[in-house]
């Protein structure tokens, strides 16, 4: 069977991830049931009305697990259980369960490239010694230089610092060092060991039989290293080398996107294919090299999405925006799989604030996700963007991303803080206490809130209430062929079926295409297309 579209071939029913619009939540930051101060389930329970309403498919939550918090919760040291911060596995079941009822999806997040050092095998490991089977489940291997005090490699860590620590091996004895692509507390596991594979396998299973529909796969590139874990040629060090050598030189990546990875999905796929009801896999899989590696992770036996970050990370262009759309479909034509599209996420700047903050950057993100939801294959959204949030800076004293302890740079947390409810002052109904919560909300945040918005013409939450029922009548039937339009430099435009679409990128206004409007994502005073606004017609 086609995995991506027995609609097609078949006339079975699509998969419902196909054109799902699936909404991020991070967990410690959506709702507080317990006045806390910190997001947990049985707080998502009770808002599930809320995104029923709002009119997504499915939840995506972030790692809820047993975890010490130190990249909250990617640091996980139960798989199997939840963190008492967020509550129970009781809870679990009775979100699992609630959000069924209301007819949605629920999406979770399996992290595979490390364990949290709190783990039970990493605890093991240090206990047992170099050379025992407990530390063949992680990276250990001797330092170099004559007293081994040297890292056994120059790769870094992506929150900053080497991506090594060197451990005690006996009271007071400078011992081996293990491997760690994020933060020292998040131990790299060696996926050439079996019991490695074996491990997650029932994780899968676990969470597939309370139901689950899908997981989202953390760092889903990372986990196999190139064996022998050489050096990293980096671009510093290619000196005057032409410049195509240089590009090579620079993504010499040998601890990302090996060919060996493919191997886990596709006993993954397998393992999902055992469940019924249709369960689905997205990867974060941050490849560079050619368009095609991302593709590489879709294949009919391998995961049924990938994350697309190609827009997140392009400029404020009509013509980026373009090649970022064509660029998608050329890489998947080989693959048959379908695009996924996201804009924001708890790992990068609020669109908002990308797109230059202010009235102009909400207008911005605004008229991009209107854009993107126009398009076939799924969207992912991240919690607060309906609300048009934007990045807060988040004052020194309450930052907690660990790449801001590495590196002093302001990091994550300013895309974390608690969303507003309702009320005029903080926590603005995120949980029943007084108190700011985990990170402080700004003051200015009442007109953003969600009672603020609901009904209220013109809001950012209406625009994507309605953008989302619009969708609806368009999303499973218009088709994925889409032709791009030129209506100039500045336009962004395009055809899918019997949908236009245009978004004016530039400084002055066009005229609408023809059709009827069916969405905006602003005004559209005498007939034009304002700078900065999208539109939907029919
Ligand atoms: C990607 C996650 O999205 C990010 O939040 C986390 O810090 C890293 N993976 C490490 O797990």
């Amino acid at each position: 069977m086609t995995q991506h579209h027995p609609d097609r071939t078949t006339g079975e029913p699509a998969h419902w991830w196909r054109d799902a619009v699936v909404y991020q939540v991070y967990v410690r930051s959506f709702a507080d049931s317990d006045g806390d101060g910190i997001g947990d389930l049985p707080g998502i329970t009770s808002r599930l009305p809320y995104l029923r309403d709002l009119g997504v498919d499915a939840l995506w939550l972030t790692p809820f697990y047993t975890s010490p918090q130190h990249d909250h919760g990617y640091d996980v040291a139960d798989y199997r259980d939840v963190d008492p911060l967020f509550g129970t596995l009781a809870d679990a079941d009775e979100l699992v369960a609630r959000t069924h009822e209301l007819g949605l999806r629920l999406i979770v997040d399996v992290v595979p490239n490390h364990t949290s050092n709190e783990h039970a095998w990493f605890r093991a490991a240090l206990e047992a010694g170099p050379g025992s089977p407990e530390r063949a489940r992680y990276l250990f291997r001797d330092g170099r230089g004559a007293d081994g005090s040297e890292p056994p490699n120059n790769w870094q860590s992506v929150f900053g610092g080497p991506a090594w620590t060197r451990v005690e091996d006996g009271p007071g004895e400078a011992g081996q060092w293990y491997l760690h692509l994020f933060d020292s507390t998040q131990p790299d596991l060696d996926w050439r060991n079996p019991e490695v594979g074996d491990l997650f396998e029932d994780v899968l299973r676990f969470w597939l039989e309370r139901g689950v529909d899908g997981f989202r796969v953390d760092v889903a590139h990372g986990l196999l290293k190139e064996e022998g874990l050489r050096d990293q040629v980096r671009g510093d060090e290619a000196g005057d080398a032409p410049h195509a050598m240089v590009e090579r030189v620079v993504q010499d990546e040998p601890m990302w996107d090996q060919p060996e990875v493919h191997e886990v999905y596709r006993r993954w796929h397998k393992v999902l294919a055992d469940y019924p009801g249709d369960r689905m896999s997205v990867a974060e899989a941050w490849t560079r090299g050619t368009p095609g590696a991302l593709a590489r992770y879709v294949r009919d036996d391998e995961m049924s999405q990938a994350f697309n970050f190609a827009w997140l990370l392009a400029p404020w262009s009509a013509g980026a925006f373009a090649e970022v759309i064509t660029t998608t479909f050329a890489s998947l034509e080989d693959v048959d799989a379908i695009p996924t599209w996201v804009l924001s996420n708890h790992d990068v700047v609020r669109h908002t604030t990308r797109y230059g903050g202010g009235p102009q950057g909400l207008a911005r993100a605004r008229a991009a996700t209107l854009t993107m939801l126009a398009l076939p294959g799924a969207s992912y959204l991240y919690q607060g963007e309906e609300l048009g949030l934007e990045q807060v800076d988040v004052e020194p004293a309450f930052r907690q991303d660990p790449s801001w302890f590495r590196t002093g740079e302001p990091g994550r947390d300013g895309c974390r803080v608690p969303i507003p409810w309702s009320g005029s002052e903080a926590p603005f109904g995120f949980g029943p206490g007084t108190d700011q919560p985990w990170i402080p909300q700004p003051a200015t945040w009442s007109p953003l809130s969600v009672a603020a918005q609901t009904r209220t013409a013109g809001s950012t939450l209406e625009l994507y209430r309605s953008a989302l029922a619009t969708r609806r009548t368009f999303a499973h039937t218009a088709g994925d062929h889409v032709e791009m339009l030129d209506l100039g430099e500045d336009v962004l435009a395009f055809h899918r079926g019997p949908l236009t679409v245009a978004l004016n990128c530039g400084t002055a206004p066009v005229p609408v295409p023809a059709g009827e409007v069916i969405a905006s994502s602003g005004d559209l005073p005498g007939g034009v297309l304002p700078p900065d606004t999208a539109v939907w017609l029919r």
